[in-house]
């Protein structure tokens, strides 16, 4: 009687022990999916002009300055939040003509977003709004 009792307390022990052991992993693993909304990658639409117009600067190997504010090359790692906030930023010069820089439209004319563009992206940004 007193060798069964053990037993089960060495079975329930060993029970628990195992429920600690997975439990952490298993908690922090719904946590980081959930806790950081993960943002999505951009429209291939706005992709096109943001590669186009862009880039030059707001990308890995831009102007230093440029790819502080914004990175290009790292948009996907954006979570969903920053990604809303840029977007409303991209929205925001595009209709003042801030970006891309004067200096760089009048290098390279032909690339310069178009207003069906500068719509496009201003859409976008409100419906990444929340
Ligand atoms: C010739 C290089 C160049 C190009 C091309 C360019 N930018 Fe910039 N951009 C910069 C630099 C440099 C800064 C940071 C300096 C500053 O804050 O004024 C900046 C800053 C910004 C900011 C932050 C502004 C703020 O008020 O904080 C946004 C948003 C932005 N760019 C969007 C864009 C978008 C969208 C495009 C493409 C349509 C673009 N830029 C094209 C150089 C560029």
């Amino acid at each position: 009687m007193k060798k069964v009792a053990l037993l089960s307390l060495i079975t329930l022990s060993v029970f628990i022990a195992i429920a600690f052991i997975m439990n952490p992993q298993t908690v922090n693993a719904s946590k980081r999916s959930s806790s950081v909304n993960q943002g999505t990658a951009l429209p291939d639409s706005i992709q096109m002009m943001v590669k186009r117009a862009c880039m030059d600067c707001h990308a890995t190997d831009g102007n230093f300055m440029a790819k502080g504010k914004i990175n290009f090359s790292d948009w996907d790692k954006y979570d969903a939040a920053k990604q809303s906030k840029k977007a409303a930023a991209m929205c925001k010069v595009l209709t003042k003509g801030s970006m891309p820089p004067k200096k760089w439209c009048t290098n390279n004319p032909n690339d310069v977003p178009t207003q069906a563009e500068k719509d496009m992206v201003c859409k976008w940004a409100s419906s990444l709004k929340k």
